[in-house]
């Protein structure tokens, strides 16, 4: 599995055939997903094992992707480690308590070995999922701490994300403790999956840009890098994605990634021109050519692939997840479709 072409490409070795996977590919664009999940919360299904393999196969297998992403979520660390958060469907993560003083912070539970504990289930799924798969890589992901602290701080979804902000700005002390202690909470989180069989791992800053370069380098860079550093001694891949965050590729990369996930308001070449030659990228079809006839979507496909072709390396993705409305037809053929491109190349 070491030589599966989706890990060379993500350490920088070409291969003539280009490697997909989808952001949110499993999930509620399946009928096999919803029919799996009929009965059972979001939160509850990723703490039983047989179930989260088996939805983490599922788009593998009907797909034909390069690459399962770990069915999870980016909350269920804290719910491993004791705080009230669900997911309520159509809106995203609620807590029942948001963290927004120094009391709140101060009773944040502790990431001892009853948390390690605690991730065992996780472990399993990771263990069980890596076995189905077989010559399939798995990769593992982690919520960054600004992402995963803006849902504990606002309570729930929000768009602009302004007592987190505001937080940073009045009181940074407190906000340096709360992030410090989601780093913690998903960097173990990343190093369980590793350690149980994930051969790549992906943080997801979804919303980090909302922040500026400033805020981003004082308030939130350190953090990001030490959840990335629980798995810096492992040896797989690490991706770094965020969302409207073309001003963050440096910092997010001096973060510690070891490739870049780009989302679909940035041109991959323009992207390349202001990484560093020989760093890998990730990306970036629009998700919304989904919603287009075939011949857009494919235009769009080979765009994204010729923007990419001067990379060192370069896994197609999309811009952002899959939306839940999505034709799976759809993602399938575009998965043989790039698939062909890659045996003209060749
Ligand atoms: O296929 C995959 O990508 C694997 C699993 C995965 C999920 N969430 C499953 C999920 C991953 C990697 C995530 C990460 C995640 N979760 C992120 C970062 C990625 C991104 O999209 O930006 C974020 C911001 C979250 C928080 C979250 N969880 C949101 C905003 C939602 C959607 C709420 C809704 O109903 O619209 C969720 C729920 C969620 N996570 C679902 C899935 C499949 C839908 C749950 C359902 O089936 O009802």
């Amino acid at each position: 599995m070491a030589d599966a072409s989706l890990l060379g490409e993500l350490r920088g070795v070409r291969a003539a055939t280009p490697s997909v996977w989808f952001m949110r590919q499993a999930g509620r664009s399946l009928p096999e997903y919803r029919a799996l999940r009929e009965g059972t919360t979001m939160l509850d299904s990723c703490e039983r094992p047989e179930m989260v393999s088996e939805i983490t196969v599922q788009p593998v297998r009907r797909h034909k992707v390069d690459a399962g992403i770990f069915f999870s979520d980016i909350v269920v660390p804290a719910r491993l480690a004791g705080l009230g958060v669900e997911i309520k469907p159509g809106v995203g993560p609620v807590f029942d308590h948001p963290i927004r003083t120094e009391a709140d912070v101060d009773a944040l539970p502790p990431l001892d070995d009853v948390y390690d504990a605690a991730l065992e289930p996780i472990r399993e799924a990771v263990r069980l999922t890596v076995a189905e798969l077989g010559t399939t890589p798995l990769i593992g992901f982690a919520g960054a701490p600004f992402t995963v602290a803006s849902y504990m701080v606002e309570g729930g979804p929000s768009r602009d994300h302004l007592r987190t902000r505001a937080l940073m700005r009045s009181q940074p002390e407190v906000w340096a403790r709360l992030a410090g202690w989601v780093a913690e909470l998903s960097g173990r989180f990343l190093r369980a999956q590793v350690l149980a069989g994930a051969s790549a791992v992906q943080l997801f800053d979804s919303w980090v840009g909302a922040l500026s370069e400033d805020m981003y380098r004082t308030s939130v860079q350190s953090h990001s890098a030490a959840t990335l550093a629980h798995v810096s001694d492992l040896p797989v891949p690490r991706i770094h994605f965020g969302v409207g965050a073309a001003h963050l590729l440096t910092p997010m990369l001096e973060a510690g990634a070891t490739a870049m996930g780009v989302d679909h308001r940035l041109r991959l070449d323009q992207a390349l021109d202001v990484l560093p030659p020989g760093l890998p990228v990730q990306g970036n079809i629009d998700p919304a050519t989904l919603f287009t006839s075939e011949e857009v979507r494919f235009a769009e496909a080979r765009s994204v692939l010729t923007a990419g072709s001067r990379a060192a390396g370069h896994v197609v993705n999309l811009g952002h997840g899959v939306p839940p409305d999505a034709d799976p037809q759809v993602l399938t053929d575009l998965v043989s479709y790039l698939h062909e491109q890659g045996a003209q190349r060749a």
